[in-house]
């Protein structure tokens, strides 16, 4: 085993903390980049090695990569991602990183109606022009998504969202984080790019049936416009621009373009992938009054 470290940005976040998990149980030496080392040792198990720094600060990012071989990183959804994904490629870079994984989201295009999306696009883009040896993955929207309408459901059970009577191809993180694991420490990766979806197609009706049968209660799902959506979440508090960038992004799902199967995700795992009603037993307790 290689005593070179892995480093990992956006460690704090859901799928950061699922890949730390991985690759912790593969014995693979990791080095996660936080902003916060306070809030982190909250966050990430004990033993995990921190390095403070932030994507938006060039200069912090020197440091973390100090022997340091490969690197992966996935950040929230904001405004500046461009940037903070050019930062990071830069320090690679200048780090002679011998393989960076990058996270994205399907259907990544520049001409996509998704500000978001188009970010992704150019940010791949970016990463492909780098020069650095890399491999990208585009996962579609996470089954864990729908932990955000879990309180919801538990007490009225509704759940109100604006993607019409659409199917999506959700995946689950944990196996995201498995094929990630894999790519970071198997040979054959480099400069591919995966798309990842779970193993089937479920519209929001077939959710909320599968949550309603796994937790022995009604569940109704609420299609709602984008215009409340958007509305909802302002007045939860949700920034301006998240709020809106969400609402668009959802106006696109809600055109059923996400319903792709693809095959990545099997292939990389050597098994199906966890289906929607797997992921609802395992988080059973959440989906409860
Ligand atoms: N949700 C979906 O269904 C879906 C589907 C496909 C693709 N995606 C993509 O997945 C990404 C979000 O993944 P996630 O849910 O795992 O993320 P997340 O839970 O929102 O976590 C984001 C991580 O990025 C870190 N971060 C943000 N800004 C930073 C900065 N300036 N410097 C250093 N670290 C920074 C955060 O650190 P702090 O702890 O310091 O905040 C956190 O660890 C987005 O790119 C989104 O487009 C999402």
């Amino acid at each position: 085993m290689s005593t070179s470290k892995t480093l990992i940005a956006g460690a704090t976040g859901t799928n950061g903390r699922a890949l730390i998990d991985a690759l912790v149980a593969k014995d693979v030496p990791v080095r996660a980049l936080v902003r916060s080392i306070e809030g982190a040792r909250a966050t990430l198990s004990d033993g995990i090695e921190l390095v403070q720094g932030d994507l938006g600060a060039p200069d912090s990012l020197s440091a973390a990569f100090d022997g340091v071989d490969k690197a992966y990183i996935v950040t929230s959804v904001q405004p500046d991602t461009v940037a903070l994904f050019r930062n990071f490629y830069r320090a690679a870079r200048n780090a002679s990183a011998s393989h960076v994984v990058k996270f994205s989201g399907m259907g990544a295009s520049d001409t996509s109606p998704s500000e978001v999306i188009r970010q992704h696009a150019a940010s791949d883009t970016d990463l492909r022009a780098s020069g650095l040896p890399y491999t990208i993955l585009r996962p579609n929207s996470f089954h864990q998504n729908m932990l955000w309408q879990a309180g919801g459901i538990a007490s009225t059970g509704k759940f109100y969202l604006p993607l019409g009577d659409a199917a999506q191809s959700t995946i689950d993180v944990r196996d995201i984080a498995e094929i990630t694991s894999t790519i970071l420490t198997t040979d054959g990766h480099i400069g591919k790019t995966y798309d990842l979806t779970g193993p089937e197609s479920l519209s929001f009706h077939d959710v909320a049936r599968i949550i309603a049968e796994v937790r022995g209660a009604p569940v109704d799902y609420v299609p709602i416009t984008p215009e409340a959506a958007e509305q909802a979440m302002r007045d939860q508090g949700m920034p301006e621009w998240s709020a809106h960038s969400l609402a668009e992004i959802q106006a696109l799902f809600a055109t059923g373009q996400y319903a792709q199967v693809t095959e990545d995700a099997e292939r990389l795992l050597g098994r199906s992938p966890r289906s929607f009603r797997d992921f609802v037993r395992d988080h059973k307790d959440a989906f409860m009054t």
